[in-house]
């Protein structure tokens, strides 16, 4: 249901197609409040732009003020990791869009992540979440991976060391206040289900929707010639770059891109063994599925934010945008010599989208540009989003 209002919903289509949402683009706020403190487990309002849709809250975890401002906190609290070094901000931090800057992350226990941590502004939207796990569909499903992953550890829980995590949070007075007042009707909400529900509605709540892009969608600002060459390049058939990047997040393929797994595209980036082959355990989706032609293919990012999120692609291994542009122009990478050797862009499993495209200086720079038009600055500073623990 989701993906279909998505792919159908291009950047400035009708309401209708996904039940609505749209409420006064002028308010910056994720969500407002409500007004009377004795509603707030109850009520939330989404303050969205005409041209993003309501999305999907699972029904055994509505949203609500108390529940969000009690996975705010929880987000910033390292006391959720086994050694109480780590929290989700120590690989999540909001002045990157919720990023860390790294090529990979680092767990408690010093071990890299195979994969770039991801930004978490709309992820709201998103029909699966991480890199390549079309199975893992709500925020819900995904947090049980930095809480208790094994290989690599992130946060270090295990079941038998959770008890202990559950005792730390339960010493604290206040913070068992937001759990009753996020979870009223229960006699005792400090529970590890009560903890990914409301650290999912803080995530759900974290709307960015006030980039120049934006803006600009709304008549408020107009783009500068540089940004508009940009943006008309993006949308180019030359380019091609909406044909995957489409949409008011910018991450679903368009209707012509569809297939079974359209969400997920291999751009050429490897070809280890001349037979299309990603270095493991980086494999895209084959990783889940098994199947060949699955190989390389990763979900389509959103770009919203993307001039904070470097370096970039599933391994971070682009470091810039100027080199991200270069990658799509040559039609994918030629890794000349070690381990990764190979011509991706001979890739068989690549998408006939990512062929290549001359591109100039100047076209370069405009589309650079335009990529930085989807930075909403108020989104990384907006206090609502930020360490209350501080
Ligand atoms: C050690 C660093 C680290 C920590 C700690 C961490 N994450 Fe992540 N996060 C990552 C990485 C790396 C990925 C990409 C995972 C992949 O594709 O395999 C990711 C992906 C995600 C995604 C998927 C986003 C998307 O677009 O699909 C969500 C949601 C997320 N993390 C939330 C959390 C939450 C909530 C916590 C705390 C409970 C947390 N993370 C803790 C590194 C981390
Ligand atoms: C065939 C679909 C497709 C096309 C066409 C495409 N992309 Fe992508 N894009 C992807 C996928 C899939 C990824 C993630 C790839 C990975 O990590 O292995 C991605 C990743 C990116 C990233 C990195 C995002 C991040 O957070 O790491 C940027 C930037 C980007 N694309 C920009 C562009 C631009 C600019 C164009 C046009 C020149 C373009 N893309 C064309 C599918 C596409």
């Amino acid at each position: 249901m989701k993906a279909k209002c998505l792919s159908i919903f291009v950047l400035l289509g009708a309401l209708s197609a996904c039940g609505g949402g749209g409420s006064s683009p002028e308010s910056l706020d994720a969500a407002k409040p409500s007004a009377n403190p004795s509603d707030m487990a109850a009520t939330w309002a989404w303050s969205l732009p005409s041209y993003f849709v309501l999305p999907t809250v699972p029904a055994d975890n509505p949203m609500s003020e108390a529940k969000f401002q009690l996975g705010r906190s929880l987000f910033y609290d390292t006391r959720l990791s086994v050694n109480g070094i780590q929290s989700c901000s120590s690989c999540h931090v909001q002045a990157k869009a919720f990023t860390d800057g790294l090529p990979v992350s680092r767990g408690a226990t010093s071990e890299f992540t195979h994969r770039n941590a991801q930004p978490l502004g709309n992820s709201a939207w998103h029909t699966s979440y991480t890199w390549g796990r079309p199975d893992v569909t709500t925020l819900e499903a995904q947090m049980v991976i930095p809480l208790f992953a094994e290989h690599p550890v992130e946060m270090g829980l295990t079941p038998l060391n959770q008890g202990a995590m559950l005792a730390r949070l339960q010493s604290d007075t206040k913070l068992v206040t937001k759990f009753s007042e996020a979870f009223p009707n229960e006699g005792a909400p400090v529970t590890l289900s009560n903890i990914i529900k409301s650290i999912a509605s803080f995530q759900r709540g974290m709307v960015t929707s006030d980039s120049r892009y934006d803006q600009s969608l709304q008549g408020k600002v107009a783009l500068t010639a540089s940004e508009s060459r940009g943006k008309e390049l993006f949308f180019s058939d030359a380019a091609r770059c909406s044909r995957c990047h489409s949409g008011f997040n910018l991450n679903a393929p368009s209707d012509d891109v569809r297939g079974a797994s359209n969400h997920f595209q291999n751009t050429g980036l490897y070809n280890i063994d001349g037979l299309g082959g990603f270095p493991a355990p980086n494999r895209g989706i084959f990783e889940v599925t098994g199947r060949a032609d699955d190989m390389g293919k990763f979900r389509v990012a959103s770009l919203r934010n993307v001039a904070l999120t470097a370096p970039y692609m599933h391994d971070g291994s682009i470091s810039s945008l100027e080199a991200v542009i270069d990658f799509y122009a040559a039609g994918g990478r030629l890794i000349a010599s070690g381990p990764n050797a190979g011509d991706g862009r001979v890739n068989p499993y690549k998408s006939a989208l990512t062929s290549g495209f001359p591109i100039s200086t100047q076209e370069k720079a405009d589309l650079i540009a335009f990529l930085q038009t989807l930075t909403d600055h108020t989104f990384v500073a907006n206090p609502r989003f930020s360490n209350p623990n501080e």
